[in-house]
């Protein structure tokens, strides 16, 4: 199976985890409340009942019990008679609760009307009255939700809130684990490469002087050949190295670096193309030249992949003054690229060419962002007419000829 698949097949059973578990919290939560409403509302029966019975009794055994049962019930009520005069209150706050006769008997005893009508409002909204006749008249008693079952509506809330935390959580470091272990894989590789290439590079270099002597032609065409590319090899070798460390950043002038590589690849494409080189030749960057010239062939190559027929490339360096920052714009008149693939290409894989890898780019972004502490993204293109390419480093250091 391919890392994409697993890593979607873990996306969605994660995702399915979460849902049984959010849909079970909250199935067994409502179950719950509605377990507690009913018995609060027994218990505001048996409140309500056992008032009317302390008004009536004259037993007083009887009447201790009854207190002790309706001290004992929790449920926040308001007992109203049919013209809406507030009669008795329990479970409300204590400092807003006293009746107007106890307020005006006792001027430390506060009463509040507002609050009793807002309560009394909430209520009525919650839960239809319990009604029962004292001395034939209708009393009406209102009750509210406990405290504890009011927290309860909110659990689960509460609990989602944390399962979603805990997926992110989760998630992340997964993912990240993964990242990590990629990484490794890539830097070994890439050691490992140039490790293999080193023993037979150091042979070719050692035939060639060999050949040299043998046939006696120190200017012989063909062997000068040969030895160019063996150190091109040798160069590909150094690249794989440097991947697998990290490469010591030197001061150059970016103009400089360029132009060597310029040079080098302007000799070796179709003659219908042709690569400019403009800008400023002062300033200066922390590279790593055979990275950086790696960097370099690979937005070339694609540049010179994306030009059917006749073109042209043009690099161009420029800076900031004020932001510290160095500009090297790659821009090629070739097919562009859709605004909806600016991120895409460079994606490991995501390639259009018939023969490509899909690895130019996402190399190439590594090693500007990881190796050189800069950024790399497309500047600007249009399909048909181009592609600008940007790269942007840190500038370091002007010296003494920069004025632009
Ligand atoms: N200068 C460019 N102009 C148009 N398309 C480009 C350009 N550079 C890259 N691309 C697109 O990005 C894709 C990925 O590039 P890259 O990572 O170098 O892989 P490859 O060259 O193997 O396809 C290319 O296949 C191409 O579709
Ligand atoms: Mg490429």
């Amino acid at each position: 199976m391919n890392p994409y698949q697993q890593k979607r097949r873990w996306k969605y059973s994660l995702l399915t985890f979460a849902v049984v578990i959010a849909s079970g919290s909250l199935l067994y939560t409502s179950y719950l409340v509605r377990n507690i409403a009913k018995s609060e509302r027994t218990r505001a029966e048996v409140w309500a009942l056992s008032m009317k019975h302390l008004l009536i009794a004259d037993d007083d055994d009887f009447l201790g019990y009854v207190m002790s049962v309706r001290d004992s019930l929790s449920v926040p009520a308001i007992v109203t008679n049919n013209k809406g005069d507030v009669q008795f209150t329990r479970g409300l706050d204590p400092t807003k609760t006293h009746l107007k006769l106890e307020a005006e008997n006792n001027k430390a005893k506060t009463y509040d009307p507002e609050y009793f009508k807002r309560e009394l409002a909430y209520m009525q909204d919650q839960h239809r009255p319990i009604k029962y006749k004292v001395y034939g008249e209708q009393w009406l008693v209102y009750y509210k939700d406990s405290p504890l079952l009011t927290q309860l509506k909110f659990f689960p809330y509460v609990q989602l809130s944390v399962i979603a935390i805990f997926l992110l959580l989760a998630y992340t470091a997964f993912s990240s684990s993964r990242k990590s272990e990629q990484n490794q894989v890539w830097v070994g590789l890439a050691k490992e490469t140039a490790h293999q290439l080193g023993t037979p590079i150091s042979s070719l270099m050692a035939w060639i002087e060999l050949m040299k002597e043998k046939f006696n032609a120190e200017d012989d065409s063909l062997i000068a050949e040969m030895e160019n590319d063996v150190k091109r090899l040798e160069i590909v070798a150094d690249r794989f190295s440097k991947i697998g460390s990290t490469p010591k950043l030197e001061e150059h002038r970016v103009y400089e670096v360029v132009k060597d590589f310029v040079d080098y690849f302007k000799v070796r494409i179709s003659k219908n193309i042709t690569i400019e080189l403009l800008g400023n030749p002062h300033l200066q960057a922390g590279l790593n030249v055979p990275l950086f010239d790696w960097v370099l062939e690979n937005l070339l190559k694609n540049a010179v992949n994306a030009i059917e027929g006749k073109g042209s490339i043009i690099v161009e360096i420029s800076g900031n003054k004020i932001k510290k920052q160095v500009f090297i714009d790659v821009t090629d008149t070739g097919k562009g690229i859709p605004r909806s693939k600016f991120d895409t290409v460079f994606q490991p894989g995501y390639t259009t060419r018939k023969r490509g890898w899909g690895l130019g780019l996402s190399l190439t972004k590594r090693m500007i962002e990881v190796y050189h502490n800069g950024q790399i993204f497309v500047r600007d293109s249009e399909l048909g007419k181009g592609t600008t390419f940007r790269i942007v480093l840190k500038n370091t250091r002007y010296d003494k000829e920069t004025k632009s």
